[in-house]
């Protein structure tokens, strides 16, 4: 049986874009000397989630974002926060093992975040890449209009638990250049400058006027989605990889971070769809 240390060995070993020194990848609660029987694997490790993995057998728990709230190695300050005071506690009441694989993930060719992400939209004409390796790429698609392009997004990423997608830009302008990237690290200016027309980003990452705003004053259209919708594909892809690397040690991924949803008014008025 594998202990998480050897899964992160692994992830590292096969990442020579992560810098060892300076990284938020690594063992975030509990022993990573003890042998994995079961691992979970998530995109963010909510509450529910670790109590669910936990009950599920897993006692080894990995995710792509800090379990604190906070992009650090060490992820201290909530620790001893509410409700970080909570999570601790069931994480040393539990021994639950939590390991962050980001960094190493994020970039890992073929099914690592970025490559999920546009393959899981239907994006596989890449036409150009960004100059830090499989952080950015722009994609070729027919031309059409951005309302066509936007609600293929918004169909392909219903499956996710996600209800919509917001849109910047002329609802008949003709696109045939999206671009998109890593999570919060979304496409931006050389990409814009490489061509791109279109430009998928999550709103964690792309803040109204220091990113989206200006994007739009560059020219392109703009597409913005919850993160999570992002790279939950990647972590899917993560969680399958795994488990043929690390054979016969069952890996089960879950998809139960929080979703957001939408009620949207249908006139000036301010009728709402949803309630009729
Ligand atoms: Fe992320």
């Amino acid at each position: 049986m594998p202990t998480t240390h050897d899964i992160h060995a692994y992830l590292l070993e096969h990442s020579p874009w992560v810098n060892r020194e300076n990284t938020v990848d690594g063992c975030k609660n509990g022993d990573p000397m003890r042998e994995v029987r079961q691992a979970g694997v998530a995109w963010f490790g909510s509450l529910d989630t670790m109590k669910k993995a936990h009950a599920e057998g897993c006692d080894l728990l990995i995710v792509h974002e800090p379990i604190f709230w906070e992009h650090s190695a060490e992820e201290k300050n909530w620790r001893v926060i509410e409700p970080g005071v909570a999570k601790q506690q069931f994480l040393d009441d539990s021994g639950l093992v939590v390991l962050r694989a980001h960094d190493s993930w994020d970039n890992w060719p073929g099914i690592g975040i970025r490559d999920s992400w546009a393959a899981g939209l239907g994006l596989t004409k890449r036409i150009k890449e960004g100059t830090v390796w499989n952080l950015h790429g722009m994609y070729e698609i027919a031309p059409q209009s951005l309302r066509e392009f936007a609600c293929f997004i918004a169909r392909k990423i219903a499956p996710l638990g996600e209800d919509c997608v917001q849109v910047i830009g002329d609802p008949e302008r003709i696109v045939s250049r999206p671009a998109l990237g890593v999570g919060c690290i979304g496409p931006d200016k050389e990409m814009v400058e490489s061509g791109a027309d279109v430009m998928i980003v999550c709103y964690d990452g792309a803040c109204y006027w220091a990113v989206r705003e200006r994007l739009a004053e560059m020219g392109v259209a703009i597409i913005t989605l919850e993160h999570g919708t992002t790279e939950m594909w990647g972590m899917e892809n993560l969680c399958h990889h795994l488990a043929e690397a690390f054979s016969p040690t069952p890996f089960r991924y879950y998809a139960e971070h929080p979703r957001t949803w939408t009620v949207r008014t249908v006139d000036s008025s301010g009728t709402c769809r949803d309630l009729g």
